[in-house]
């Protein structure tokens, strides 16, 4: 197999970032360092490491995307392009990978694609507690009477009673770069994720969301260094991170 093709498949890296670790010369085939991406190696005698650390099967793979509008977060569907069609197709049908929660059709920002289920169902689960931070341009400026709303817990609407949330403002300097220019913008950090959920409490406060961005998810941003429709494996700080977010009880 190729050297680039087995560390992807080692760590969960995209074929690009395995063949950027090896040309950096951070890969080692017996105790060598090799930087030829299209080596021949042998999966199953051959023994590599990356920064000096043994490549061992990794049993899940986790993969950080800057969703953009217009896609649907789900595997499959009849009219819409997916989450999943913006992957590689060597990426794709690398594992059974599926988007953590979801994000509405127009909303932008950070989602997570993985295939462990029991992580992905500890992040969206309430219970859990792991923050979910959302940037959103309003029709409105949000005032102090949201805020207490939000922190309180409010009644969104006949179906659905919001735990609390954190509402602030964002000032230009803050949002610049993610949100388009002008208007208000507000931050929300919530623990929950039901359907349309930050619209909703928006709109029972009398207010529209114009745009909405996923930030960060369980205490990991999104990489700002990641354009709309890009994506990356999670790195092992990162993993950890998420894990740790979902480790408390409850
Ligand atoms: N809340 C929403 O209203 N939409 C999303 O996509 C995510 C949270």
């Amino acid at each position: 197999m190729r050297l680039d093709k087995l560390v992807a498949e080692l760590t969960g890296m995209t074929r690009s970032q395995a063949r950027d670790v090896i040309v950096k010369g951070r890969v080692c085939v017996n105790g060598e360092v090799n930087k030829t991406t299209a080596e021949q190696v042998k999966e199953d005698s051959d023994v590599l490491t990356l920064d000096g650390k043994r490549l061992t099967f990794q049993k899940f793979v986790y993969y950080m995307l800057h969703k953009p509008a217009g896609t649907v977060s789900a595997t499959q569907d009849k009219d819409a392009k997916t989450v999943l069609s913006l992957l590689t197709e060597e990426d794709r049908k690398r594992r059974n990978l599926f988007p953590v929660g979801r994000l509405d059709k127009d909303t932008e920002g950070l989602l997570f694609l993985t295939d462990d289920g029991m992580l992905s169902h500890k992040l969206i689960s309430p219970k859990k507690h792991a923050d979910k931070l959302y940037f959103a341009k309003l029709a409105r400026e949000i005032t102090e009477e949201d805020i207490k709303l939000f922190a309180s817990g409010m009644k969104v609407d006949e179906e659905l009673t919001a735990m609390p949330a954190e509402l602030r403002r964002l000032s230009e300097t803050e949002f610049s770069g993610f949100l388009p220019s002008g208007g208000f913008a507000a931050a929300v950090t919530l623990q929950e994720g039901k359907f349309h959920q930050v619209k909703r409490m928006f709109a029972a406060t009398g207010n529209e969301v114009l745009y909405l961005k996923r930030m960060a998810m369980g205490g990991v941003r999104l990489d700002e260094s990641l354009a709309p429709g890009a994506y990356r494996s999670l790195t092992e700080e990162e993993l950890r991170t998420l894990q740790d977010s979902v480790r408390s009880e409850g």
